[in-house]
């Protein structure tokens, strides 16, 4: 079966996904599942499987309805300086925790996190009006453990970060514009994992393992 095909077969049931992005961008390959979807046991396997930075990247409409800034925005600091080698810009918004956490790191935690922002997001999808930033600001905290990001404006059109690629097969399939993302990292030498030993490990756990670029190509 085609890789898109597949990847968005998983998305649409909540199962993750490999998503390498681009050898000349960051040459990473995240983990990758529908934020709705995420429990326990979903946080356990990013931070076992994949290790880096666990995200939930929410829609640019989403993000407005939320009023969540770029943190690159919001902070006054002269250590902001928001330009990576590998684009013009990071997504990073506020990291939250959701009110009912204790700490806000244990599996439980993010996963009560993340699906509560999936739950807010889907909420701004059906009904702009009805979730705003006094609704988000009752049942989240900043800062916290589950990284907030913000995608483009213009989606893949924008930018063609993992954020907007794991937006992108959000909508594709119809699930709440948030999309939860996670760095595949190398046990052995803390590298980025090397897209081969990605296509190898998604192949023996059978997930899908799907390219940047046809994701550009069918989706954007
Ligand atoms: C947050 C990141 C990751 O690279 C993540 O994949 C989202 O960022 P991007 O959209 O830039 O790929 O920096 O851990
Ligand atoms: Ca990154
Ligand atoms: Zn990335």
């Amino acid at each position: 079966t085609d890789p898109v095909e597949r990847a968005l077969d998983a998305f649409r049931a909540g199962d993750p996904v490999c998503v390498h992005d681009f050898a000349d961008r960051e040459g990473e390959t995240d983990i990758v599942y529908p934020a709705g979807a995420v429990d326990e046991a979903a946080v356990a396997h990013m931070r076992n499987d994949a290790g880096g930075l666990i995200c939930v990247a929410v829609s640019d409409a989403v993000g407005d309805a939320f009023d969540l800034p770029f943190l690159a925005d919001a902070l006054d600091h002269p250590a902001v300086d928001d330009d990576p080698d590998y684009d013009d810009r990071s997504s990073f918004s506020l990291p939250v925790n959701h009110r009912e956490t204790f700490t806000g790191i244990t599996d439980a935690d993010r996963a009560k996190t993340i699906v509560e922002v999936a739950d807010a997001a889907a909420r701004v999808r059906d009904d702009p009006t009805a979730y705003g930033p006094e609704e988000f600001a009752a049942e989240f905290r900043a800062p916290g453990h589950v990284h907030v990001l913000r995608g483009d404006r213009d989606g893949l059109d924008g930018r063609t970060g993992h954020t907007e690629l794991g937006l992108a097969m959000a909508e594709a399939v119809g699930a709440a514009p948030a999309a939860v993302v996670c760095e595949m990292l190398d046990d052995e030498t803390g590298d980025a994992l090397a897209p081969a030993d990605a296509a190898a490990y998604a192949a023996r756990r059978d997930i899908p393992y799907v390219e940047g670029a046809a994701l550009v190509e069918a989706l954007k």
